[in-house]
């Protein structure tokens, strides 16, 4: 039965591109200032994107669907013998909530950043040049939380593979899971404008933020 829709799994995949791309251009390559903020708006955008995606997207990737009561997460973590579920577990919840908190953070202290050559963040001239820094020391302590989500990630995917969802990886290429779906399914209509209301939003919100936001700061408007 199909679980992740097209929207989701196009969305993980292009996230983990992203994030990819944020490390080269942030870590390693010193020419690709301007294209690290390019990407790091558009992941904004995506968190964006998921955020109302998980408030009226299909059953599966919705928060009230998946994100756990206390007693329901403490039980999964209590029992030894865990049950699988049909969207995220308990913790895997836990992890996605985590992903879109700590990839937002990224983003959004990448506003004040500046690479001391050619480029300067819209946000950069805003605050006093010793919060600016301290914002700068988030951009990297938020991206090594992200790097050790990923390792936890990628390891609990690698062992519900093993264990007992042989299918896990494939789902979320192909939508699909030998499972029971108890979600009422969109009507494809309905899941295709749900969605592109959500991406209006997400690129309306991230040109608003880019673009305008520091004016409406009074923000000493630097090349960017
Ligand atoms: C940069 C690296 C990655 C990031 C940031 C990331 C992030 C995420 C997020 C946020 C979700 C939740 C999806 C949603 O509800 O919308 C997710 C789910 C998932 N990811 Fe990743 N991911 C990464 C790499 C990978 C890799 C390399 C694999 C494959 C080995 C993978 C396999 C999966 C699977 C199978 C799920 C669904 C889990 C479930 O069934 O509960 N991810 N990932
Ligand atoms: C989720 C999105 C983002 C990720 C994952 C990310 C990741 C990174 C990483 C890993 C670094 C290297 C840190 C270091 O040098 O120790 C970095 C540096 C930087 N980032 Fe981002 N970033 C993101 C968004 C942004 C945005 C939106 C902007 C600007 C608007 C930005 C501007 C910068 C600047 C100016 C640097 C400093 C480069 C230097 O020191 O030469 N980032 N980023």
């Amino acid at each position: 039965m199909k679980v992740w829709d097209i929207y989701t799994r196009l969305w993980h995949w292009l996230l983990v591109l992203g994030i990819f791309f944020q490390w080269l251009s942030g870590e390693v390559l010193d020419d690709q200032m301007q294209n690290h903020a390019l990407i790091g708006y558009t992941l904004l955008g995506m968190m964006i994107f998921r955020i109302c995606w998980g408030l009226i997207g299909p059953e599966a990737v919705r928060f009230t669907r998946f994100v756990p009561s206390w007693t329901t997460l403490s039980g999964y973590i209590t029992k030894s013998n865990k049950a699988i579920f049909v969207s995220h577990n308990p913790l895997g919840a836990l992890a996605v909530l985590a992903f879109i908190v700590l990839i937002t953070l990224q983003a959004a202290s990448g506003f004040f950043m500046e690479d001391e050559i050619f480029f300067t963040g819209p946000l950069y001239n805003w605050l006093s040049a010793s919060t600016t820094s301290l914002i700068a020391e988030l951009h990297e302590i938020a991206f090594t939380g992200i790097l050790l989500l990923i390792v936890i990630h990628i390891f609990a995917v690698i062992y519900h593979r093993f264990k007992h969802e042989p299918f896990i990886v494939k789902a979320m290429v192909t939508g699909n899971k030998p499972l029971t779906n108890p979600f009422q399914p969109l009507p494809a209509v309905q899941l295709h404008i749900r969605a592109w209301l959500c991406i209006a939003v997400s690129i309306i919100s991230v040109w608003l933020l880019v673009n305008h936001l520091p004016g409406w700061l009074g923000v000493e408007a630097d090349f960017y």
